[in-house]
């Protein structure tokens, strides 16, 4: 008898089991843990309390839905591994954090880590953070009090985030860490171009990362790389207001891991202060980026559209007598095309001490658009770029490749 129950038990389950694989998992309103949506209540422990409940869930892939509305809530993390695939559906879901500091302990609004598979789909995240970005203590050059990101995203693989906002977080919009093949696809980030720190996506120590379709709209970097960035392709991206896309700064610490195949394509720069820029400390420990290719990029008034500088030395915090000790090679620049509103359209400030290699430039036409006129310039020193059709302005000279020049700023 107890033979046929356990028998029958089994098959139940396995009847049951299979249903619910069928309809694709269970689904976990926030509501029903007690989300209020009224702007006011912390809605936070509802939405973990929802995720936690889809992770570690039988029968996935299962979902968390945060249904349209606009819920306040302070910092929360979602942490995994999960039984399985999880999404979270936020499409017309509004979260906003709190505007004061003090409300957070720590350095990130909302973070989840240590999970595969995760599919984010929809939903807007907003940091408030128009009163910080003031606060001197916070955004000087030490840094010495933690100011949130609004999306932090570590050890978070195989993943997808989509069709989402994040708008005015009170530092980097969102980071990656770790976060080895994922893809984000149709994602605005907005942040007035006055706000400090606000880089849209920061990259760090990553393999395998797709960005296309997003619009990005900040006070500093619309995308910057980290050391360990790896295979990362860009596509059909718009940047600005803000400091453009930047490879590094590089070289600053011991042991860093190198930059490997970055690709930037389709994308269209506007009125940002950089465009596509590597940058490496002097006098710095040694490192190597490489595979970096710009192809079919549009500038509308950027400051300085092709920047490789290898001196970069923000607030003098660094000797500039040591060259970089950060290898560049394998870079090229293809069909970039636009406007730039300082003369010095590209300037490739390599290392004396570690020359860049391999560098190509081909069919780069950029007009110089702005006070006294006149064209724009290509300067060049310890590179010597291949160069390939027709290019505006003419790329440097070899004999200037080979002097080093030293810049001033
Ligand atoms: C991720 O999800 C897809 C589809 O749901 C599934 O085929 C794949 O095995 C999952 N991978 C992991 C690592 O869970
Ligand atoms: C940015 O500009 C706006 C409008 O001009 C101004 O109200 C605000 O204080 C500025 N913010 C910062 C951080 O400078
Ligand atoms: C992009 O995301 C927005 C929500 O931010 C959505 O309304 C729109 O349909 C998405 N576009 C595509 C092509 O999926
Ligand atoms: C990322 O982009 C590359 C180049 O377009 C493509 O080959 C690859 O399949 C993409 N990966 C994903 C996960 O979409
Ligand atoms: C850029 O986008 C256009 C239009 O979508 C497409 O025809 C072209 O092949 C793309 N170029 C690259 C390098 O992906
Ligand atoms: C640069 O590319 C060449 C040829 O494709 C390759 O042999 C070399 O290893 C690359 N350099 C680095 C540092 O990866
Ligand atoms: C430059 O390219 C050549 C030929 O592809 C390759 O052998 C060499 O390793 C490259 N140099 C670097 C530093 O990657
Ligand atoms: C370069 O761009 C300008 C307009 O920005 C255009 O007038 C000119 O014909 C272009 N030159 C080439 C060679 O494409």
């Amino acid at each position: 008898m107890d033979k046929i129950n356990s028998i029958r038990k089994a098959v139940c389950c396995l009847l049951l089991t299979s249903l619910i694989a069928r309809n694709h998992g269970a689904t976990f309103n926030i509501q029903t843990k007690g989300a209020k949506g009224d702007g006011v209540t912390d809605d936070g422990p509802a939405i973990v309390a929802a995720w936690k409940e889809a992770c570690a869930a039988a029968s996935p892939p299962n979902s968390v839905l945060i249904p349209p509305g606009t819920y306040f809530t302070l910092a929360f993390t979602l942490s995994g591994p999960c039984q399985g695939p999880v999404e979270i559906k936020a499409a017309g879901a509004i979260l906003k954090a709190p505007p004061e500091l003090e409300k957070f302990k720590d350095d990130s609004w909302i973070t989840i880590e240590k999970v595969r598979n995760l599919t984010l789909n929809g939903g807007t995240f907003d940091g408030q953070g128009h009163g910080t970005w003031t606060t001197k203590k916070c955004h000087d050059s030490e840094m010495k009090c933690a100011i949130p990101v609004n999306l932090r995203l570590s050890h978070v693989r195989d993943s997808l985030f989509k069709d989402f906002t994040s708008a005015n977080s009170k530092n980097f919009h969102i980071t990656l860490w770790k976060c080895d093949h994922s893809k984000f696809n149709n994602i605005t980030i907005s942040a007035p171009a006055n706000s400090t720190n606000t880089d849209g996506i920061h990259i760090a120590k990553l393999d395998g990362l797709n960005i296309t379709n997003t619009i990005i709209k900040t006070g500093d970097d619309c995308i910057s790389f980290g050391d360990g960035s790896k295979n990362v392709y860009i596509e059909k991206v718009t940047c600005g207001p803000g400091h453009g896309i930047s490879i590094g700064s590089l070289g600053k610490f011991p042991n860093e891991e190198p930059v490997q195949g970055v690709y930037i394509r389709n994308c269209t720069i506007s009125g940002t202060t950089n465009g596509l820029r590597i940058k490496t400390w002097p006098g710095s420990q040694p490192g190597i980026a490489s595979d970096m290719h710009f192809h079919e990029i549009i500038m509308d008034k950027v400051a300085n559209p092709i920047l490789i500088d290898q001196e970069y030395c923000p607030h003098n915090a660094c000797k500039k007598g040591p060259p970089s000790k950060v290898k560049l090679s394998n870079v090229s620049f293809r069909k970039i095309t636009g406007t730039s509103t300082t003369k010095e359209a590209l300037k490739f400030v390599c290392s004396a001490g570690a020359p860049c290699e391999n560098v190509t430039v081909a069919d780069i036409n950029l007009t110089f658009k702005g006070p006294g006129g006149g064209g724009a310039t290509f300067h060049c020193s310890n590179v010597n770029p291949k160069v390939i059709g027709q290019n505006f302005p003419p790329a440097c000279p070899a004999a200037a490749a080979t002097a080093p020049q030293p810049t001033t700023y």
